[in-house]
């Protein structure tokens, strides 16, 4: 069954927990999307763990359109969810609407997120009303690194938490369909969540969220270096990558492989005649 803005607040209202984790390419969403996830995230987290840059400042919008397309093709019943880029939505509603819009037509994406509070809400509001559903983020948001000075925690202090609860009443009030709320004590995050109609999806922000979302090469063990506390390991999947890589390197300087099992063969007869060792 198709997961919709209705199935993701009826799992709200019904307690059980959404599950959401990132994708960007045809195969990975097919997977995840057969195993039943609620639905897909094509983050602009892309930067980082798909085209190796430093942040997420540096996606453009044919990036997001090129994985989201890609995420569609492979996800059925995902609801799919695609990030707009740095600077994509900022600087005016006109260009927030048609980005957003570019989102859906060109990427066959459900909704698409921003990230922000009250300073986005006329966007969210035109967004809306031009018939796009909006997932707002909210916390550590990770296109504000730069005003953050580093990717930390926030809503510590009682005015922040105080701002943070704000903003998600205001995002809600202006037509959000879902809310990701990333990097933030938990405590705060029941607060918000209990406060709140739309669901709240929750990234290194404690269990009471309504869902979770992880980037899925973090989940999977496929990221190098340290990994923030909130991620934990479900598998490694970079070990089974490894292992399998480099049988394939002996196999292969061996002879090993490819064995006749994966040899295709021809008539003994033809190949008499083509080395001229005709009767
Ligand atoms: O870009 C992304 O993957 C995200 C998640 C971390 C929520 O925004």
């Amino acid at each position: 069954m198709k997961n919709t803005v209705l199935t993701l607040l009826q799992q709200k209202q019904n307690e059980d927990k959404i599950t959401m984790l990132t994708a960007y390419d045809y195969t990975t969403a097919a997977i995840i999307d057969e195993c039943g996830v609620n639905s897909i995230l094509v983050g602009d987290s892309l930067g980082m763990v798909m085209l190796g840059y430093e942040n997420t400042l540096p996606v453009t919008m044919e990036d997001m359109i090129h994985h989201t397309a890609a995420v569609s093709r492979g996800a059925r019943n995902a609801f799919i969810v695609a990030d707009m880029p740095f600077m994509s939505y900022q600087a005016s509603v006109e260009q927030a609407v048609q980005n957003a819009g570019r989102l859906i037509k060109e990427g066959g994406a459900n909704a698409v997120k921003l990230e922000g509070g009250a300073e986005v809400c006329e966007q969210i509001r035109a967004i809306v009303n031009a018939s796009v559903p909006v997932v707002a983020h909210l916390g550590l948001t990770p296109q504000s690194v730069n005003v953050f000075g580093g990717f930390k925690v926030q809503g510590k202090s009682r005015e922040k938490a105080e701002k943070l609860i704000k903003d998600a009443l205001l995002i809600q009030e202006a037509g959000a369909c879902a809310v990701v709320l990333e990097g933030i004590p938990a405590k705060l995050a029941e607060i918000i969540t209990k406060k709140l109609y739309i669901p709240t999806i929750g990234i290194g922000a404690g269990n009471a969220c309504d869902g979770q979302v992880l980037v899925y090469q973090d989940m999977l063990g496929l990221t190098n270096g340290s990994a923030p506390k909130f991620v934990k390991r479900f598998a490694d999947v970079g070990a089974v990558m490894r292992q399998g890589i480099n049988a394939y390197i002996n196999e292969t300087k061996s002879g090993e492989f490819p064995s006749e099992e994966y040899t295709y063969s021809v008539s003994e007869d033809i190949i008499r005649e083509l080395s001229g060792e005709e009767e």
